[in-house]
C-alpha cells in the first residue's frame, strides 16, 4: 500500500508508545476505526537480531494500515530488522525522537538528530532492504538551540523517507511545555512528503486546532488514546463529516477496561496480564471522584474477580454515568 493510498482513507494515526500500543490496544482501536493508521511500539533492531520471537510483532488481518516502528542506530541491523518486519507491516518507521536517557546514550532515538549522516545511512539502508514505504518520526531538535527539524526532514526525504511524523517538542523538553504546532507548519512548507503533526492532540477540538496551525496532512495521537479508544475514530468522524461525537461514558470506559484486561490476559497469561494492565487504570477512571483512591487499590490487586468487582463498584458509585 502506498502512503498516498493510506492517506486517502485517513488523516489520523495512533502514535507509537512503548509498553502501550501493543497488540491489544491496537486491536481495541481498530474495533473503533477501520481506517486509521495503527503503529506498534518501538521494536529494537538489536533485540530483533538476537531473538525474533516477540509479542510486539503480533497483528491481525484487519490491523492494516499498520506502521511497525524500529529503533536502533546500526544501518545493517536496521535493514535486517526491517526485512524481517516487512511481511507484517505496511510501513516501516524509524524512531528518531525517543528522548529517554538510556536510548539516546546508545545513539538511538533523538540522538540521531545530532547525527544526520548516520540517520541518512539508516533510512537508505532500510529503504534498500524493503519494498514497502519507509517513514521517520522525530522532534524539533535535540535542544532549543539545535532546532534542525527543517534541514533534517529535508535530508530524510532525500534519503528516501516517504512520510514524516513530527513531535513539536525538542528532546530536552521531554514531555514538558506545549508542543509547537506552528513549527510543524515550517517543516510542512519545506518538504514534499506528507507530514503528520504530533504532540498534545487530546480531543476533537485540539485535533482541529493542530491541523489548522500546522497545515499538516494528519495528526498522530499518543497519550490522548489512553483510556479512550474512541478518540481516534471521533477525530476521523469529525474530519469527514464536521460532526462532533461525544466522548465515551464512564460505563463504556469501564467495559473497555475489562475487555483490555481480558485481552492482555489472553495474550500474556493471567499473572503477567494482570500486572501489565495496571498502568492503564488511571486513564480509564480519570475524572471520577476519588479516582486516586480507586487507582491505588486497583494497582495492587492480584485477583481477577476482585478487579472486576472494584471496576463495577466504581461504576455503581457513579450512577449518574459521568461524562468524564
Ligand atoms: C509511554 C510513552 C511511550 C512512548 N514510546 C514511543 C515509542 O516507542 N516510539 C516513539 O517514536 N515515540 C514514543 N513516544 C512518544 C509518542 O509517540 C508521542 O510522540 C508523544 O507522546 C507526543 O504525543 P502525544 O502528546 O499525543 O502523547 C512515547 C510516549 C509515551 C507517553
Amino acid at each position: 500500500m502506498e502512503i498516498k493510498d493510506i492517506l486517502k482513507q485517513t488523516r489520523v494515526s495512533l502514535a507509537p508508545m512503548a509498553g502501550i500500543t501493543d497488540y491489544v490496544l491496537r486491536s481495541l482501536i481498530r474495533e473503533q476505526s477501520k481506517t486509521c493508521i495503527l503503529t506498534t511500539e518501538m521494536i529494537s533492531s538489536e533485540a530483533l537480531h538476537n531473538v525474533k520471537e516477540t509479542d510486539m510483532t503480533k497483528r491481525d488481518d484487519n490491523h492494516s494500515p499498520v506502521i511497525y516502528q524500529l529503533s536502533g542506530h546500526k544501518p545493517e541491523l536496521m535493514a535486517e530488522g526491517a526485512k524481517y518486519l516487512e511481511s507484517m507491516a505496511d510501513v516501516i518507521d524509524i524512531n528518531m525522537g525517543c528522548p529517554v536517557n538510556k536510548v539516546v546514550k546508545g545513539q538511538d532515538g533523538s540522538a540521531l538528530m545530532r547525527n544526520p549522516s548516520l540517520a541518512y545511512d539508516i533510512v537508505q539502508a532500510v529503504k534498500e532492504s524493503v519494498s514497502i514505504p519507509v517513514s521517520v518520526k522525530f522532534r524539533l531538535g535535540y535542544t532549543q538551540q539545535e532546532m534542525n527539524f527543517v534541514p533534517f526532514g529535508q535530508y530524510m526525504q532525500e534519503a528516501g523517507a516517504e512520510f514524516i511524523t513530527l513531535h513539536g517538542r525538542t528532546r530536552n523538553q521531554m514531555y514538558s511545555g506545549k508542543a509547537d504546532w506552528k513549527k510543524i507548519r515550517e517543516l510542512k512548507n519545506n518538504v514534499d512528503i506528507p507530514v503528520f503533526a504530533n504532540g498534545d492532540v487530546v480531543s476533537v477540538e485540539t485535533a482541529a486546532e493542530c491541523l489548522e496551525e500546522s497545515d499538516a496532512d494528519g495528526v498522530a495521537i499518543g497519550r490522548g488514546a489512553l483510556g479512550d479508544v474512541t478518540l481516534i475514530s471521533r477525530i476521523e468522524h469529525y474530519l469527514n463529516t464536521g460532526e462532533k461525537l461525544p466522548p465515551p461514558l464512564l460505563s463504556e470506559k469501564i467495559e473497555t477496561m475489562k475487555k483490555h484486561l481480558d485481552m492482555e490476559i489472553a495474550l500474556r497469561g493471567e499473572k503477567v496480564g494482570l500486572k501489565f494492565v495496571r498502568k492503564f487504570y488511571p486513564f480509564y477512571i480519570s475524572g471520577v471522584p476519588n479516582a486516586a483512591k480507586y487507582r491505588s487499590k486497583l494497582v495492587v490487586m492480584e485477583d481477577y474477580n476482585e478487579i472486576i468487582e472494584a471496576l463495577d463498584f466504581i461504576l455503581k458509585n457513579n450512577t449518574n454515568n459521568l461524562l468524564i
